[in-house]
């Protein structure tokens, strides 16, 4: 007989995987939080003891939560539709342009294929020697692990699917091995679509992102996007699912049928609003771009004075983050208090400075700030990201200081 579960719990995952990955609360389905949480409860954690660990969006435990939630469904030349549109429309107009070089982009490429068959079309596409590279990223680590192998089953092979260029040969028993020459050209890193790309990983030419924002929250879905569009080079095409976008994002223009759901971004001159600011998120990957990273132009005003920002609460925050990292748990301390004296408003570093607290067993200093962090989470929009180490909707906020206000009722 299975033991009912405390509806906290799971409320609290779902919040945590939420707030993660962007997706929409009935996305996330509730037998795979279920059975994380059950196993976890079978080697002997208390309720309150997982409540505790789900405070901490980066812990093991909301890591397992997320790679259960994940959903990593791909084949093969999946939507043939936008490798033809790549190849007879998008690559000869880059070449037309003068591009030097083209660079795609897999944006939630699951375990490859999506990833290889861009590369695969790029490199059928382009005069021999041209340079070309792709890149996928994903949030699943073991699913890039199996993208790096490059060898697949049947499954990745769909009847429905037609093989529109050269991309792989057999290499045993109904399995198949990605070409060489295709494999060269395409590299995997982790990345998290709520995230601005770190700037190393460069500009595109072409970015897939299909089947990945449908599971996202409106607000999540519009922020992706419009990080995307970021990363396009002008002119540079951005692909997504087909219901993925209900309307034409801001800097760019629709190409071809809308059932194609591409979208261009219009190049200098051009009359368009700019693409948004990106969200400052960092997370340290190992990414080194293959060809030279093309970077727009800075133009300075002529004799514009140097001023120097000062820090954001996000860089202080992680300068913090870097102490306690060390082992520096007073400087973290003391770095933290004059980020919440200087920022009161900034949610991450009230959330930072109460657990640090807690964990140094000061629960009576904790409190206050989880309940300062309660009320002024409570004054944004639930959906509303707020900028931090990581770009997390204001209802995490919330839900972390309600649950850790609640933790004593259920110790
Ligand atoms: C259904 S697969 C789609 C794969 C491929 N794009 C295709 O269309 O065949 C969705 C992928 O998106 C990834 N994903 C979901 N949320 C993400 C996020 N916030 N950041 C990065 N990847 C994410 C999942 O891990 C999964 O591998």
């Amino acid at each position: 007989m299975s033991v009912e579960l405390d509806p906290r719990l799971l409320t609290r995952a779902r919040e945590v995987v939420s707030s993660i990955t962007g997706f929409r609360d009935d996305a996330i389905a509730p037998e795979a939080m279920e059975r994380v949480v059950r196993t976890e409860l079978a080697r002997g954690r208390t309720p309150a003891d997982l409540l505790g660990e789900l405070l901490y969006p980066q812990s093991p435990l909301s890591g397992t939560l997320v790679r259960a939630a994940l959903v990593g469904e791909t084949y093969f030349f999946r939507q043939a539709e936008h490798f033809r549109c790549i190849a007879q429309v998008g690559v000869p107009t880059a070449l037309r342009r003068g591009a030097l070089a083209l660079r795609g982009w897999s944006a939630g490429c699951a375990s490859g294929e999506e990833a290889y068959s861009l590369a695969a079309c790029l490199l059928a596409s382009v005069p021999h020697g041209y340079p070309v590279e792709v890149m996928g990223t994903d949030l699943h680590e073991a699913s890039l692990e199996t993208a790096r192998r490059a060898t697949y089953g049947t499954w990745s092979r769909r009847e429905s699917a037609p093989r529109l260029f050269p991309l792989y040969q057999e290499s045993g028993e109904r399995q198949v091995t990605i070409l060489p020459a295709v494999r060269r050209i395409t590299s995997f890193a982790q990345h998290n679509l709520l995230a601005s790309l770190p700037e190393r990983f460069g500009q595109f030419d072409f970015i897939l992102c299909r089947n990945v924002l449908t599971y996202f929250s409106m607000t999540a879905r519009e922020a992706a996007i419009a990080l995307l569009v970021r990363a396009l080079n002008p002119g540079g095409l951005l692909f997504l699912g087909a219901v993925e976008a209900d309307k034409v994002p801001a800097g760019v223009v629709r190409e071809g049928a809308p059932e194609l759901q591409t979208f261009r971004r219009l190049g200098p001159g051009e009359d368009v609003a700019p693409a948004p600011a990106p969200r400052p998120l960092e997370r340290a990957l190992e990414f080194k771009p293959i060809l030279p990273v093309r970077r727009p132009k800075l133009v300075m005003p002529e004799q514009a004075p140097a001023v120097v920002p000062p820090p954001t609460p996000a860089r202080l925050h992680l300068q913090a983050l870097e102490r306690i990292e060390e082992g520096d748990v007073e400087r973290a301390s003391t770095m933290l208090e004059s980020l919440v004296r200087q920022a009161p408003d900034y949610l991450p570093g009230l959330l930072e400075l109460a657990l640090l607290r807690e964990r140094s067993g000061a629960r009576e200093a904790a409190m206050p700030l989880m309940r300062a962090l309660r009320s002024r989470a409570e004054r944004l929009p639930p959906d509303h990201l707020v900028d931090g180490p990581e770009a997390l909707p204001a209802r995490f906020y919330q839900a972390s200081a309600d649950a850790y206000l609640n933790l004593g009722a259920l110790e």
